[in-house]
């Protein structure tokens, strides 16, 4: 996808396209993305880890942005691939970061970089990882921030509408709902969630005055995934939603942080709205696909 223009500020490049955030960020970029042509990359038009073909086609275009949403995003998948999971998540992306060393780059990363101890973290805190996906998360977060125009934002669970209908939590839970089957939900996890549609047009905002640094970007509102099921459930009588309440204690993977709530204090001061908690987004958001 293209979107073509004539004021001539070099081209964005976004990564990840088919993807839940950066699908959103196509989305939404022409209401919100500074006036340049987009050119949205899925897997199919450039695999990130095929090195060659990526430096081939960034000397091409010469983004003179890029929003790096490419990423092996799922932790059961991340624990299971470790290797693969360092491919995508650290390497590809040092090696895009080293390319754009002179553009402007936003690369996402996660509130699991936290171990869960704390909650409502700021961007000062200490990470400490307890899964490899958020050990990857780490990794990149530190090749990305050596280069100080660049740009680290941590966000957490995203909401919406995916190009495939089902890599958003609020699909997959629905999913489950669908079949006809009962959702466990941990009651002492917790969790900063946020609409992707809050999140593109934060980017997006962000990306029109670039200053490089780590940015927090969440809802507002701390909820347990219990909590959040709940909400989902409210949104839609018609599935007659099971929920169970569980432990995260009860789990048998890999440790999973109690509370990774996210401060948004930092971002907030530079965003020209506010950041809302997921319950007051639904409520003024009737429309929003939760
Ligand atoms: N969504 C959330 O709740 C959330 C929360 C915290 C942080 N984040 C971070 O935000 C970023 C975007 O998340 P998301 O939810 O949009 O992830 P997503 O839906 O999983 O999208 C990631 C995209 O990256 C693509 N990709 C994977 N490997 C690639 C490769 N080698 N070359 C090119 N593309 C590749 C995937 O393509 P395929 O579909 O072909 O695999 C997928 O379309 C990620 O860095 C994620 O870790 C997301």
């Amino acid at each position: 996808m293209r979107r073509d223009d004539t004021a001539g500020q070099g081209r964005a490049w976004i990564t990840g396209a088919a993807g839940l955030i950066g699908s959103y960020l196509v989305r939404l970029a022409e209401k919100y993305a500074p006036p340049c042509p987009i050119i949205a990359l899925t897997r199919a038009d450039l695999d990130l880890t095929d090195f060659v073909a990526v430096e081939r086609r960034f000397l091409a275009e010469r983004p003179r942005l890029v929003l790096h949403c490419a990423a092996m995003s799922k932790t059961l998948e991340c624990q299971a691939n470790p290797a693969q999971a360092r491919r995508i998540n650290v390497e590809a992306t040092a090696h895009l970061a080293a390319l754009a060393a002179d553009a402007d780059f936003i690369f996402f990363s996660s509130d699991l970089v936290f171990d869960g101890r704390k909650g409502n973290y700021v961007e000062t805190d200490a990470v400490n990882p307890l899964s490899v996906y958020g050990e990857t998360k780490v990794e990149a977060e530190a090749v990305v921030s050596a280069n100080s125009r660049h740009v680290v934002v941590r966000t957490s669970l995203n909401s919406g509408a995916s190009l495939g209908g089902g890599s958003a939590y609020n699909e997959q839970f629905r999913a489950v709902w669908m079949e006809g089957k009962t959702l466990k939900l941990f009651h002492d996890e917790y969790r900063s969630p946020i609409s992707a549609t809050v999140t593109a047009r934060a980017v997006w905002e962000l990306a029109a005055r670039p200053q490089g640094g780590l940015w927090h970007l969440a809802g507002a509102e701390r909820l347990s995934r219990l909590q959040i099921g709940q909400l989902l459930a409210a949104r839609h009588p018609e599935l007659a939603a099971r929920i169970e309440s569980g432990s995260r204690r009860e789990y048998h993977g890999a440790p999973r942080p109690e509370d990774t709530s996210l401060n948004c204090a930092k971002i907030q001061l530079h965003l020209s709205f506010s950041l809302p908690g997921l319950t007051a987004w639904l409520r003024e958001n009737p429309a929003d696909p939760f």
